[in-house]
């Protein structure tokens, strides 16, 4: 279908440059590997018919072992993962609507937190689930989330529940299988979409501890973990082979007795949602979810599950020749962090000479290792990053995703982004990452320049420079 946009889009003078698409560059998709894979799983009936017919409900019992001895050689846990603490999921945005299924109650769930600026694409996922009038922003601060916030807002939300004697879950049946959480929180503690910070172990810990207080649920979105590099333009080290912190479903486990520690209904407070989007390809739909034995086997009963069977099944056995054969963890190691290094860094290159010098800064620019997909840019005041965007789009053919796009619907009060900017080095090319900053460098000296009503702006201060 052609929309009005994409004419209004080709008619352009300037090529199209989007820095808003969150998606890997196709060179960067492993379809020489997938083509061995699929050859060999379908020339082998003991693989290929299982692969083909309803799946056990936790997934590919093959890519379960396989995820487990990954994660265990990636994230270097205290003990083993082990299969039963995996169940095979259509992805993240899939399973987070299954956990939700399971284990929440629009009534009884009292609010779902979500860390903002938030993976926008998320909204909608909890809106479905009954959560429309329940989301609330909790915003980041530079260790990754402000946890006294956090704690006060929880505290308020449990006295109203009591004073409107909110005791029992209303929507769902009680289920041996599951369980219904009084607070969702949702998180993307590493290289996160849209800010890319990184959330410190400190405040890993308190947010578990946190979670145990208060009963809640937290689900980690962990899909950019394992594209990761040494930060700096100027290291010629472009891999890391394992994790440097633990994820919180690593800190649930052993922390202070354990998620399944003696007095504890053995559900945990963190579900970790692994992905192959990101690192193999977004149209394979296959990922996983991991916490305690008992909160895995649960998320896999949903109905939708229980009449289907596994999702992704066939793709499932793909990825495990993928994983078992050793390929995909090289093509991580030697291709994909070698190139979406290359790319960070072309863009930070990019930012440092042009948007820098006009007052624009980036978050948490100390840290030692950076990853992910995004970069996350703030504004010199009162520059408008709606209007940049705007204008970028009008004037450059350049898209750039503006920081409201981030803003939890319905709380925008407790955490607004109007000068602030997500920009993607996974989607385009280097050329159009350098072109496509100098663009945005323009629009933005432009505006300086003439301000937004048309008058004169003072120049960027010292401080721009940072
Ligand atoms: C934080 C986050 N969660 C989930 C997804 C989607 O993951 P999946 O393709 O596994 O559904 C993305 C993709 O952009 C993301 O950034």
């Amino acid at each position: 279908m052609t929309t009005p946009e994409d004419l209004e889009m080709r008619s352009h003078p300037k090529s199209l440059i989007n820095l808003l698409r969150g998606w890997p560059n196709p060179s960067l998709l492993p379809v020489n590997l997938l083509q061995t894979a699929t050859k060999k799983v379908l020339a082998d009936r003991t693989i290929a018919d299982p692969g083909l017919l309803y799946g056990p409900d936790t997934g590919d019992p093959r890519l379960r072992e396989c995820v487990a001895k990954w994660l265990t050689k990636f994230y270097k846990p205290a003990q083993p993962i082990s299969h039963e603490r995996i169940t095979i999921t259509g992805g993240a945005s899939q399973n987070l609507g299954c956990v939700l299924q399971v284990y929440s109650d629009p009534g009884y769930t009292r609010n779902v937190w979500m860390i903002a600026p938030a993976y926008m694409l998320a909204f909608r996922i909890f809106q479905d689930s009954g959560f429309h009038e329940k989301l609330r922003a909790v915003p980041e601060d530079e260790e990754g989330v402000d946890i006294q916030y956090l704690q006060r807002q929880m505290r308020k939300s449990e006295e109203r529940a009591k004073s409107e004697g909110n005791t029992a879950p209303k929507f769902k049946p009680s289920r041996p299988y599951g369980k219904i959480y009084r607070h969702i929180i949702y998180a993307v503690p590493a290289f996160s979409n849209p800010s890319s910070r990184t959330m410190s172990l400190q405040r890993r810990e308190q947010l578990v501890r946190i979670a145990r207080q208060f009963d809640a649920l937290i689900i980690t979105d962990d899909v950019y973990d394992f594209l990761q590099w040494p930060a700096g333009t100027t290291t010629d080290q472009s891999s890391l082979e394992s994790a440097t912190l633990p994820r919180i479903v690593d800190i649930d486990r052993t922390l202070e007795g354990g998620a399944e520690r003696e007095g504890a209904d053995g559900f945990g407070n963190v579900a970790s949602n692994g992905s192959f989007s990101k690192i193999a390809g977004p149209g394979l739909r296959t990922g996983w979810v991991e916490g305690t034995e008992k909160f895995a086997y649960g998320v896999s009963q949903t109905g939708t599950t229980a009449s289907g069977g596994a999702p992704s099944q066939l793709t499932s056995t793909y990825v495990a020749e993928l994983l078992e054969s050793g390929e995909l963890q090289k093509y991580i190691f030697e291709t994909l962090q070698p190139a979406y290094a290359e790319r960070f860094r072309t863009m930070l290159k990019a930012i440092e000479e042009h948007l820098l010098p006009l007052g624009v800064s980036l978050p948490q620019s100390d840290r030692q290792v950076v990853g992910g997909y995004f970069m996350w840019l703030s504004l010199p005041p009162p520059l408008q990053s709606k209007a940049v965007a705007q204008r970028a789009k009008a004037e450059e053919n350049l898209i750039v995703a503006q920081g409201e796009l981030f803003e939890v619907p319905g709380d925008s009060e407790s955490a607004s982004f109007p000068h602030d900017l997500r920009l993607c080095f996974a989607w385009e090319s280097l050329e159009n990452i350098r072109e496509g900053i100098a663009r945005l460098a323009r629009v933005v000296s432009q505006m300086q320049r003439k301000g937004a009503g048309g008058e004169t702006m003072a120049p960027a201060t010292e401080n721009g420079h940072k």
